[in-house]
Order: structure tokens, then sequence, then C-alpha cells
């Protein structure tokens, strides 16, 4: 979604402002403005990348200012929808992620009340309404603006004549970063790397003073304290590395990913976080919750913890979970969020925990909301994820998933033994699977031309046709779905032909004879076949156009390997289609509104 920065020490504000930016891109945006302090409040923006604005933008001197990437919501993509958004006088610039729900009968109220509107947006409220109680106490009035407005926030304010921001947050993240006679606000920690690692989360309801020398949280009034956190990622882990897109970057950390997720759990045999005290009734059920390809993790954690628990496990979508009309029962729920940031896992966490449910979080991003608000975290170590499309921290989701389970498990010892084992060579399969590259690239110079993709598998694999086919699409722009193998002749049928390639996503388990009769009646229809196989499998061969094959692996295992292939699939199909990879059209990296 949308990204915020702010600035305020003794360096130029402009030049940092834009680069801080420019690394917020990965979030997805259409527009992006700054604003700085001189003698007045200066504003520059537009409907164009960060590079463009910084190449056209005038020199704004002053050392304070604010930054803003905008992802349209509320009004086209426009140099006067673009924030910062400022008041009548000028003297008061906002930028603001989140959404205002109330913006109609504000903005009507403040109308008449003689407020001059210029944008279509929601978030011009603010100002206006930040310029109606200003006496002279900036945090004051944004403290009564800010109980007028309804809706999810994360803003910083910047004011003429005061050389101070204020920011404030609810629903939406926030965090400042303490640098030397420097201080940095933002909404998403590498946005701020370049300058400094030691950062402070708001939390929803603060309020933010900061000058260049103090930092001040104040909430309801009364100065509060905020722990500062010191970030490990390093610049590094937020730049391309040589890589030409960081997909491909962060595909090729995978095997790096597995090993730091894995960690010390694996070498010295210790559970993640003890299940069985996280879920009080027992682990009689268990309640699995994500968005997206967050979603696709969840349902494998579904075979897993079937088959090596043995307990039923629902699996939602959050954002279909919180509107449904079921009475939730107390049981244990996992949430998993690469962000930690995703609004409609956030408001489904909120109704578990009002509920006395116990909530296990799975995230990436150390001290995000979800991390506050669930009972647990456990991290996953993927590092900054900045492609928009979810890669290495959809396979560190699946390291905690296998190693949580593992650990809880009742399994027979020899076999928690073996999967032990392979667990430990998990990397260097992933490598394997990396080094057949040039295979999967022929591939994909196969498949690109196709408009129309099916993805199938079955059990197990079944969720990783789901990620594949969502891979593709938002990457390629090429429409994709997955589908259960054996769903197929319920209607998908209908689509078959020389124009629909099928990708089969096959494991050594007891769906494959199942999944090779699939494959005949795909052949049947005419559709160009490509299938996913493990090495030594000589039936595929005969059977398929085009095989990748990928390392044998004990089943429970195959999501891994095969959805690492799918990623690069649908990275080399995108390429040749001359897409944007890292930053598909539309779509963003963390999705802070419902
Ligand atoms: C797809 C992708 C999204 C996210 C989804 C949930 O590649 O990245 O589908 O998985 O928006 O995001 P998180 O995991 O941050 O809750």
């Amino acid at each position: 979604m949308c990204g915020i920065v702010g600035y305020i020490g003794e360096r130029q504000a402009q030049p940092i402002l834009l680069n801080c930016l420019g690394r917020l891109e990965y979030r997805g945006y259409d527009s992006c403005g700054i604003a700085v302090l001189s003698s007045g409040i200066e504003v520059y923006k537009d409907a164009i990348r960060v590079e463009a604005l910084a190449k056209v933008a005038p020199q704004l001197g002053g050392t304070v200012g604010v930054g803003h990437t905008r992802w349209a919501t509320h009004g086209e993509p426009s140099q006067l929808n673009a924030h910062p958004h400022c008041d009548c006088s000028g003297n008061i610039a906002v930028v603001h992620n989140g959404v205002v729900t109330n913006s109609q009968s504000l903005k009507k109220q403040l109308t008449s009340e003689g407020h001059n509107f210029v944008s279509e947006t929601d978030t011009e409220a603010i100002p206006h309404l930040i310029e109606k109680y200003y006496d002279g106490n900036l945090e004051e009035a944004v403290e009564a603006a800010l109980r007028d407005v309804d809706g999810s926030y994360a803003i910083i304010v910047l004011a003429a004549g005061e050389p101070r921001l204020v920011a404030a947050r609810k629903d939406s993240p926030l965090i400042i970063g303490i640098g030397d006679r420097e201080n940095f606000i933002a909404s998403d920690v590498p946005a701020i790397l370049d300058y400094t690692n030691r950062v402070i989360y708001l939390e929803d309801g603060d309020i933010g003073v900061i000058t260049k020398d103090n930092i001040k949280v104040r909430r309801n009034g009364t100065e509060v304290d905020r722990k500062e956190h010191e970030i490990l990622w390093s610049i590094e882990d937020a730049q391309k590395g040589g890589y030409e897109h960081f997909m491909l970057k962060e595909i090729h950390e995978q095997p790096r990913v597995i090993r730091d997720t894995l960690g010390e759990w694996v070498s010295i045999g210790e559970p993640a976080v003890d299940l069985a005290v996280m879920m009080r009734t027992g682990l009689e059920a268990l309640l699995l919750l994500a968005c997206g390809t967050s979603y696709h993790a969840a349902l494998i954690g579904k075979y897993i913890v079937e088959e090596l628990v043995g307990i039923p496990v629902r699996v939602e979508l959050a954002s279909e979970f919180n509107y449904s009309g079921q009475t939730l029962v107390k049981t244990g729920a996992i949430v998993i969020t690469q962000s930690g940031e995703t609004a409609d896992t956030l408001k489904a966490v909120k109704r578990l925990k009002e509920v006395g449910c116990q909530v296990l979080a799975i995230t990436n991003v150390v001290g995000s909301t979800a991390s506050r608000i669930a009972d647990q975290t456990v991290y996953t170590r993927a590092g900054p994820e900045i492609c928009v499309a979810a890669t290495k921290s959809f396979i560190a989701q699946l390291m905690v998933l296998y190693w949580l389970v593992m650990s809880y498990s009742k399994a027979e010892a020899r076999r928690l033994a073996s999967l032990l084992t392979e667990l430990r060579h998990l990397p260097s399969k992933v490598q394997q699977v990396l080094d057949n590259e040039d295979t999967i690239l022929e591939c994909a110079n196969y498949l690109s031309r196709y408009e129309n993709m099916l993805f199938i598998g079955r059990g197990i694999n079944f969720p990783v046709a789901l990620e594949g086919a969502l891979k593709l699409k938002e990457i390629s722009y090429i429409h994709a779905e997955g589908y259960a193998a054996g769903e197929l002749k319920h209607g998908p049928f209908a689509l078959l032909g020389g124009d629909t390639p099928v990708v089969a996503i096959l494991a050594h388990d007891n769906t494959y004879e199942a999944m090779l009769t699939n494959i005949k009646e795909v052949k049947a229809r005419k559709s160009p076949l490509v299938a996913l196989a493990e090495e030594g499998d000589e039936a595929i061969g005969e059977l398929a156009d085009f095989v990748i094959t990928v390392p044998r692996v004990d089943a429970i295992f195959s999501p891994v390997v095969n959805s690492v292939a799918l990623q690069l699939l649908a990275y080399y199909i995108a390429k040749q289609r001359d897409c944007p990879i890292d930053f598909p059209r539309n779509l963003a990296k963390s999705v802070t509104v419902e």
C-alpha cells in the first residue's frame, strides 16, 4: 500500500526523503510527493515514479520534511490527489496511509465552515481538521483532529513554524527511526535502513512528537515509554545484489532462508514454541488463518498437521472469516502473515482474542502489529522481501510450520527422525532446483505465449497448484487457475484444448497414480502439458510435453521443491513477457486496508 516517510535533522531533507521513498517503492504506488519546511511549506507531488519526481522537483531547501508514495483508493492517481495534502493556508501538510471512512461527512462539515477542498481524497479532511483545531499547539491540534476521524491511519504532520514532526497511528504501521542528531518516521523498516537500524514501533493511539534531538510518545495526553528495537536486516538485504530483479534474488536466497529460519531449533531439537501450552484446549482443533500466498502456506500446514498430529484443522481466508456468521469456539489459532500488517488478518486476530482464543503469529517482521497482538510469535528469518510477490517468505513460513508440527508430533520416532534428516537436507534440495534454472527457463519460453493456464495438484500439492497459479498471474498477467486435479472434470475440462496448457504437480505419495490418470485425461483433450516430477520418474516423460524434474524428497516436503520450481517458472515467463516483475500493476506488498 502507500508508504510514508518523515525526516528531521541537520541535513537537507529532500534527497533523504526521495531516497527513503525509493526504498518504499516495493510496496506498490501510483503517485508520490514530498513537502519540505523552508520559509514556508513547499510541496512537490505528481502521478509519477519517485525517480522521475527526483529529476523534475525543484530544490526545496530545508531540513524537515515528509514524503509519500500513494496507491489510489479515493480518487484517481493524479497530481491533485497525490500526497502531501495541505490545509487552506498551506501551513499544514499531511501524509497519510489508511482510509478515513467518514471523510464524506467531514468534508461536508468542514466545507460548510469555509474550508476549501481541492482533491478527491479521504485524506484531505485531516489537514483541514488540524487547521480547525490549531491554536499554537500542533500535538493538541492533531489529537483533537484525530478524535473526529473514523477509520485507519498512519500520519505524519508538518507545520510551518514548527521545527518538529507529529506522527500518529491507528490500524496502520508506523515506526520512528533513531539517528544521531536526526530522526526518521516511516511506514516500513526498509525505508530508513540506509540511515539507521534503531527503531521504535508506535502503537495504535500513540502520538509521536519528533525533533532532531528528541522523541516523545504520548497516549491519551500522558507520555509513555516505547522500547527501542535493533533491526538485524542490513541495507544489502534490501538491495538487488547484482540480480536483475528482487524476485530472482529472493528466490535464490531460499537455501539460506531455510537454514536461518530453522536455525538452532533443528540442531538442538528445541521446539519453536510449545504448542501444547499455547493450545489450552489440548490441541483438539486448530484454526489456520491467512490471506493470499500465506493462505496457501496455511493450506499446506493443514496437510502437515493432519498427517503428523492427526487433529482436525480448519483453514480460513482471513478476509472471509471476518464475515462468516459462525460462532467462534475457543480453540488454538495460527495466523500467518509475512508483513504482520495485513488488515484482514489483523482483524481476524482481534476477533479471536476477544473470545479467548490463543493466537500464535508466524510473521517475518519483528515488531509488526501481528507480533504485538498475538499471544506468541514465531519469526521467519527471510530478511526483507522487496518483490511484491512473496517467494522466500512463503518458504520460510512452511519451515516454521514443519518445525512446529514436527516438534509436537506424536508420529512414530523413526518417521520423525527420517523427516528431521530430510529437513536438514532441504537447503541443498532447493539448491538443486535452482541449479536446474536453464530447464525452467526453456519451459518458460515454451509457455510464455499462452494467455490462460491451469495448474493442477492433489493432496499436499493442491495448495502448491494454487500458489503456482497465483504467482504466475500476479507477475505475468497471464490468467491462471489452480485446481485440485480431481476437480478438472467437474467443470474446467471445458477449457482444455491446444490454447490452455496445464502444469501438473506430482509427488510420490498416494496421489501419484490418480495424478497420472488426470494427466492422461488432459492429454486426450490436447492441452499442452508440463509436469513437475521427481528425478527418475520415467512414466511422466512419456506423457508430458515438457518435464521439469525436482529432487526426490519425502512427499511431505514436496511443496518446498515444487514451489521453488514454480516461482522460477513464473519469473521467467514474466521476464519473457517484459513485465514489471518486482512491482506488478495494482498490487501492494503490505495490504493494510480491508
Ligand atoms: C502474493 C502475495 C500476497 C500476500 C497477501 C498476504 O505473492 O504476496 O498474496 O501473501 O497479501 O500478505 P501477508 O502475508 O503479509 O499477510
